[in-house]
């Protein structure tokens, strides 16, 4: 199984799910066999790490992002992954524009799927430090229902 969570800039949100998604995998002794990687619809930030403000909450949180590289989506990705998780309807539309008929991937709003209340994780790159908790609350609490959806998929 392979995830992929996409945002813009590939320097907030989608590396803090995946931070996160990998460190739950590994608590449930899932992590050698539902692989994670994230991305962005734009290029700004390719090659960079995290936002160095991403980075500092998700280590008091006890996830290190630090290896990171943020990438853009590529048309290939469609087919390289199995579910491929957008944090807001703007990506998601980008990636329903990019998507090739015969892709093979589900394609889905992460938030949608496995929390309710709210559909999109707010862009928290031009607000202040608690744009960047709120990304972590909701996606923990997301990651919690994808991990007991992976575990039904095995
Ligand atoms: P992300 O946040 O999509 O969660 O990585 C953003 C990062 C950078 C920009 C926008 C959003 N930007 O405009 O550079």
């Amino acid at each position: 199984m392979r995830v992929l969570f996409v945002c813009l800039g590939n320097i907030c949100r989608s590396p803090t799910a995946e931070g996160v998604l990998r460190h739950q995998l590994t608590e449930a002794g899932l992590a050698d066999v539902i692989e994670v990687a994230s991305a962005g619809t734009g290029d700004w930030h390719v090659g960079k790490q995290p936002d160095s403000r991403t980075c500092r909450a998700a280590q008091l949180r006890g996830y290190d992002l630090s290896s990171q590289r943020a990438q853009q989506v590529r048309v290939e990705h469609f087919n390289e992954y199995d579910l491929i998780l957008a944090m807001d309807k703007s990506n998601l539309a980008n990636l329903q524009s990019l998507r090739p008929g015969h892709a093979s991937a589900e394609l889905d709003l992460f938030l949608r799927r496995y929390e309710g209340a709210i559909d999109e994780v707010p862009d928290p790159y031009y607000g202040g430090e608690q744009g960047f908790e709120e990304v972590l609350d909701l996606i923990e609490a997301a990651c919690r229902g994808l991990v007991i959806e992976l575990k039904g998929r095995l």
